[in-house]
Parts: C-alpha cells; structure tokens; sequence
C-alpha cells in the first residue's frame, strides 16, 4: 500500500495501544513515521523513529518538534484516564491538561510545518465525547472538548490547508481499558451493547486514521468519525 508515500507523520502517544497501531498503519501505507510518546517505542520498522515527548510539557513539545524540516500528517492518540480520581481538582486539571491542552500544544507546534504542504490532523476523541462518565468527569470533559476542538481548529485552519479530523474509538482492547476488561460483568455487557460483539482492537481504529490522512479524503474536515463497532447507534 502506497498511500502515503513520501509522507511523515509525527504521532503521539504511539509507543502503546491505539497509538502504536496506528504508527504502524502509517508505516505500512508508506509514510515516514515519528513517535513521540513519555515511554520508548519497541516498534521496529524502518521507516519509524521515536522521541521522548511529554505532551504536557511545553518544552518537551518544542524540543520534539526542533530540527524537524517537514512534516504532513499529526495525530494525537497521547492520552491518560484516572477515572474516580478525577473527582480530585488536581488530577482534574492534569487529565485536561495531557488530553486536551497536549492535543492544543502539538496542533500549534506542527502547524507550520502541515501549511507548508497541506497537512492532515487526527485528534482521538472517544465514545466518552458524546456521553457522560460518571467514572471520569475529566477524562469525558477532555474528550467532549478534543471534539469541539477538531471542529474549530478544521475552521481556522482550513485556509493553510490543513484538514483537522478526529475518530471517536468505542471500546478498545489497550492498557488504558485493562481494568474494564478485568470486571467480567462489564466486559460483558460491552459486547452485548456493541452490534459486532466484539471488543475493537488497535488496527480498526488505525484503518480510519489512515483514510483521513490520506488524499482519499481531501474534501473532509472537521468531522468525528466513530470507530466503534455500532456501540454509539445501539
Ligand atoms: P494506552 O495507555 O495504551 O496508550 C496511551 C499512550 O499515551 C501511552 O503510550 C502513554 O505512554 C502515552 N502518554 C500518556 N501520557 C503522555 C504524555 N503526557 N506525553 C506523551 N505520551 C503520553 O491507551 P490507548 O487506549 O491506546 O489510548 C490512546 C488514545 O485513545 C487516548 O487518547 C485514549 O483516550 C483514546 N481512546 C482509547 C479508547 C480505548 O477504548 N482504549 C477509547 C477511546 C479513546
């Protein structure tokens, strides 16, 4: 697959779950791939390389993005969940500040280099964008805002060039949904409400992802693609 060839793609959060899948998916559809993420990446191909990046250090952020000379593809998988935690102010504020100003601070970091060649932007959203969580009120207020986020920077930034989507992943098999997948009862009432039956694995959310980066869908922007099995029309 040649896709995106001659491309490089810069993604966060990609030594792990989503995030690796989809540095993955971009490696193999030909781009050149840059993962920023706080723990090493162990992928292997030879097109991808890793940084040290703390999305919610401004310094870490210039200092991933210093030296780079070209850049066409962003996508923000960083993310963290401390659902019941959340509740605390402070942890409030720290799950905001990776989900959300991480993905403001990257967009803003990479958005010189995406108008020097009309780039693409994939923001992760999530089921929680749409619904509230009564277990994460930071994590589900990140994500609602990750959303309105996509719409607004597609607007602003449409006379760069540069397309601004996101995918809102339903529930996907990762270290960050473990301890869901650990509780039995609602693992299983997960699959019950999600008309493939199934739980989503890395590589559904890296296929979409894909397709928006690509030139296949030029004329699409600002939208929130759920990749979510059904779950959220169930
Ligand atoms: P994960 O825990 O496997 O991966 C998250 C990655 O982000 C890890 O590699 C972690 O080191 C990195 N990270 C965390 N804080 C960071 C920081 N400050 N700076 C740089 N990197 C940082 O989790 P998963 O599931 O792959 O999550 C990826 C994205 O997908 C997140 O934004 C998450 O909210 C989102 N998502 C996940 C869903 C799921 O069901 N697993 C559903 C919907 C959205």
């Amino acid at each position: 697959m040649s896709l995106l060839h001659g491309r490089t793609a810069f993604v966060s959060g990609g030594a792990s779950g989503i995030g690796a899948g989809i540095a993955a998916a971009l490696g193999e559809a030909g781009a050149s791939v840059i993962v920023g993420d706080l723990l090493p990446s162990s992928a292997e191909a030879a097109e991808m390389r890793s940084v040290r990046l703390d999305v919610a250090d401004a310094e870490s952020v210039a200092a991933a993005f210093a030296g780079l000379d070209r850049l066409d593809i962003l996508v923000n998988a960083a993310g963290i969940i401390r659902r019941a935690a959340e509740y605390d102010l402070d942890t409030f504020r720290q799950v905001l500040d990776v989900n959300l100003t991480g993905t403001m601070r990257l967009c803003t970091a990479a958005r010189p280099l995406l108008a020097r060649g009309g780039g693409a932007i994939v923001n992760i959203a999530s089921m929680l964008s749409f619904f509230g969580g009564g277990l994460a009120p930071a994590y589900s207020a990140s994500k609602g805002a990750v959303a309105q986020l996509t719409k607004s920077l597609a607007i602003g930034w449409a006379a760069d060039g540069i397309r601004v989507n996101a995918v809102a992943p339903g529930w996907i098999a990762t270290n960050l949904t473990q301890p869901l997948q650990d509780d039995a009862a609602r693992a299983a009432a997960i699959v019950a409400r999600t008309p493939l039956g199934r739980w989503g694995r890395p590589e559904d959310v890296a296929g979409a992802v894909v397709f928006l980066c690509s030139d296949a869908a030029a004329f699409i922007t600002g939208v929130v693609l759920p990749v979510d099995g059904g779950y959220l029309v169930a």
